[in-house]
């Protein structure tokens, strides 16, 4: 960490406290309390985290005011436009854009890990068949440890890296055999003549009885749903991977943490939910009620796919997915699906609609997602894996960025207590 740019001086009662701050490339400054405690006994209280930066990082930043998402310093939208999924993971994992020599030779090592230990399918099969494909792969990820114990040492540089190349490979297969699974289908394995996001559907779709192409306008969706999907700096899941690995868990455990975080409607889940709820609006005359609904304090019902922690403009990963599933939907000839149009009506009339516009609630990433993974053919209940498998490369950024950093301490968050103060134990007959 560079050195304080001023200090903050903190009165509590009669004494006074200096708290160094520092400042990043971009973006608010930061108060540095590590030592308040010794100073002065007492606790920041943040619950939420809505005004703690957590470490130091230099993967993603986010403007939320502007409405701008930045990995490496390069903005969202360029990278969806002219980059591909697995360039962004080599620019979120090494910190630049590769050459062309580093591309290929990346592409090749990720491609030779595609498949997973045979005996994993054995794991699978222990599963019931109707199990979440979430539920499954909060499983077998953690279980990876469990085979491939030589990418466990986290002392290890090239473990580390191993393990990293092993995820972000590994991930989209694991997510396809988790779908198969639920849908008594034999498993299929990676196709290394294929594309990253091309292998995916292919492990998804293709049956052993019959020839399938990918189609390359879905190939190049998918691949753009995961590039918009890579990483999204100190969210909940990003949080939850970089405190269990703080600890010294092996990778594979800690992504493994994360998927079930993301799991959450309010995160990852929210694809779903979002689908589910447009899918039971049904037609646009219903809209109404769900934003009287959504409005409702006494209703804990929200409107899924919108509002976000930190973009309080527009989320930008939005605005690309709702340009792409327009693409998507119209190239498979499908533009007039009622879903999206419940969902641009829906849209359009929260934006006019003072409780959203007063709390800037906008449609966030998961809006139009869902919309046009169920034209691809996707269940709703592989929506949140799709995210899980596209954002590994984030977490597993942070996780090595974490690792590598030698000021870096297990994460433990203090409390205030609010339960008894000391009392004696009663035994039972004199409660
Ligand atoms: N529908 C209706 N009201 C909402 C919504 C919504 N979707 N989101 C927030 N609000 C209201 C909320 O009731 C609160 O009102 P008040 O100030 O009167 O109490 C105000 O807006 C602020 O909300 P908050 O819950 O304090 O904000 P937060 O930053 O804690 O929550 C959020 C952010 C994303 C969890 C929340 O907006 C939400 O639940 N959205 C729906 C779920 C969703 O789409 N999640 C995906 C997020 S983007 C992808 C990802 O991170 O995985």
């Amino acid at each position: 960490m560079a050195e304080p740019t001023r200090t903050a001086k903190l009165t509590i009662d009669d004494k006074v406290i200096d708290l160094p701050i520092y400042s990043g490339t971009i973006g608010p400054d930061v108060l540095d309390i590590r030592k308040l405690y010794a100073q002065s006994d007492m606790f920041t209280y943040d619950p939420g985290f809505t005004s703690t930066a957590a470490c130091d990082s230099a993967i993603t930043y986010i403007d939320g005011d502007k409405g701008e998402l930045l990995h490496r310093g390069y903005p969202i939208d360029q990278l969806a436009e002219k980059s591909h999924y697995l360039e962004v993971c080599y620019l979120l994992l090494y910190g630049e854009l590769p050459t062309l020599v580093q591309m290929k030779d990346f592409e090749g090592r990720i491609t030779r890990h595609t498949m997973v230990h045979e005996q994993m399918h054995n794991f699978f099969r222990g599963f019931r068949r109707d199990a979440h494909p979430m539920a499954t792969m909060v499983g077998v990820v953690g279980a990876l440890s469990a085979f491939y114990h030589d990418s466990t040492d986290i002392n290890d540089p090239w473990q580390r890296e191993v393990a990293a190349i092993r995820l972000i490979a590994k991930l989209p297969t694991i997510a396809a055999m988790a779908y198969k699974y639920s849908i008594g289908q034999p498993f299929v394995y990676p196709k290394n003549s294929l594309d990253y996001a091309a292998n995916f559907l292919h492990m998804c779709f293709a049956v052993p009885c019959e020839d399938y192409v990918v189609n390359p306008i879905l190939a190049k969706a998918m691949d753009r749903i995961m590039t918009l999907h890579a990483d999204h700096e100190q969210n909940a899941s990003t949080s939850t991977v970089r405190l269990a690995g703080s600890s010294g868990a092996n990778p594979f455990a800690c992504i493994a943490a994360g998927i079930a975080c993301l799991w959450g409607p309010a995160h990852g889940g929210a694809n779903q939910a979002c689908l589910e709820m447009l899918r039971e609006i049904g037609t646009v005359d219903r809209i109404p009620e769900y934003i009287r609904k959504a409005k409702d304090k006494d209703d804990p019902f929200r409107l899924m796919g919108f509002g976000h922690r930190v973009y309080k403009n527009f989320d930008p990963r939005a605005k690309v997915m709702k340009e792409s599933a327009d693409e998507v939907l119209g190239l498979l000839g499908v533009e007039n699906n009622p879903t999206l149009q419940v969902a641009k009506e829906l849209e359009r009339i929260a934006l006019e609609d003072d409780y959203f516009v007063s709390k800037k609630l906008y449609p966030n990433v998961d809006f139009y997602s869902g919309i046009i993974l169920d034209a691809m053919g996707f269940p709703t209940s592989m929506f949140t894996p799709i995210f899980a498998l596209s954002r590994t490369v984030g977490w597993i950024s942070q996780w090595k960025e974490m690792i590598g950093d030698p000021t870096q301490k297990i994460g433990r968050p203090r409390q205030l207590y609010t339960g008894s103060a000391f009392r004696n134990y009663v035994d039972t007959h004199h409660r």
